[in-house]
């Protein structure tokens, strides 16, 4: 990373024990920049690790100087944070929210509506801060994260093929997905970081295949070694057995099973050109 390409020192990285944070925290590691990262939990001591909780009302009192700040954690944490983030020398925000903001902006579930809401109301509230306070910004808007073994998709369904051999799907799932690899996003992040044009602008980062859920689910089996065993069920039938999972499978809501025949696709075209963005295809491995 060139000098002119390089985000102000020092950096901060908020949600630093998210899904990308490790691979962030190595590649600002890798680039001279030192960072430091805050937790509620600080896990180790292998990088500058600070106790805070973006909700406690001392934040101030937590937070080093830190002109580059990395948010990783859920947007609608930011806001609240911003102005004892100014305090502490912020000039730089790239802030993760989500492409739910969009996708679950008119489900039927109440609580995924209000997900959305808080995504959107947010993202809000960052740029208008950012542009009252001369903070330059960037929101990066990922479709489904997947990180082999720790993430609540991609590898859920890995332990679910896992356990049961059989993978059932509503339909013939054919929904399109667009799933995209942590640490990919870690890259994306950084280059954005320090790319002139990627300032005051949000994007929607996609993984670097479009692919039906069917075929996603295909790609975990072969990640796993197996060879592909899904039973496509009637939809009703689908969301019957969901609600029988739901012991074993929070979350699960009729919802999921409806969303598995909608396209849920974005453009990443505004990424490629302004800073590079070139995530892998979907090619998991367990
Ligand atoms: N997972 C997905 O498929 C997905 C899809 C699209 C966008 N995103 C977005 O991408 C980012 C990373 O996603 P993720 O799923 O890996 O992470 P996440 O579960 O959304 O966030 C977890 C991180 O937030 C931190 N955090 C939570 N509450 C906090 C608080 N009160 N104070 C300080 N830190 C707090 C946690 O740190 P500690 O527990 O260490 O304190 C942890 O590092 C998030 O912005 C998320 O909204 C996720």
């Amino acid at each position: 990373m060139d000098a002119e390409n390089t985000p102000p020192s020092p950096v901060l990285v908020l949600g630093a024990t998210s899904l990308i944070g490790g691979f962030l925290l190595a590649r600002l590691d890798a680039a001279g920049l030192e960072p430091m990262a805050l937790s509620r939990q600080p896990p180790g001591d292998d990088v500058c690790w600070l106790e805070g909780d973006l909700s406690d009302p001392d934040l101030d009192e937590a937070l080093p100087h830190a002109a580059t700040v990395f948010s990783l954690s859920p947007i609608w944490l930011l806001p609240p944070a911003l102005p004892a983030l100014k305090a502490h020398g912020l000039t730089r925000l790239v802030a993760f929210s989500s492409t739910s903001r969009f996708t679950k902006q008119d489900s039927p579930e109440a609580s995924e509506r209000a997900v959305a809401r808080a995504l959107a109301e947010a993202e809000q509230q960052v740029e208008a801060f950012c542009a009252e306070h001369g903070v330059a910004w960037t929101i990066l808007r990922p479709t489904l994260i997947y990180l082999e073994g720790r993430d609540g998709n991609v590898s859920r369904l890995a332990g679910l093929i896992r356990r049961f051999k059989v993978l059932p799907l509503s339909g013939r799932g054919e929904g399109l997905r667009q799933p995209v690899h942590a640490e990919d996003l870690a890259a994306g992040a950084l280059a954005a970081a320090g790319a002139p044009a990627a300032r005051d602008r949000a994007y929607d980062l996609t993984g670097g295949e479009t692919l039906t859920y069917r075929v996603m689910a295909e790609r975990i089996f072969a990640g796993l070694g197996r060879r592909p065993a899904i039973l496509s069920l009637p939809p009703g039938l689908f969301r019957w057995l969901l609600t029988l999972a739901r012991p074993f499978y929070p979350g699960a809501t009729a919802t999921m099973a409806d969303r598995m025949a909608q396209d849920l696709t974005f453009d990443d075209a505004a990424a490629r050109r302004d800073f590079g963005w070139s995530p892998r295809a979907f090619r998991p491995r367990f």
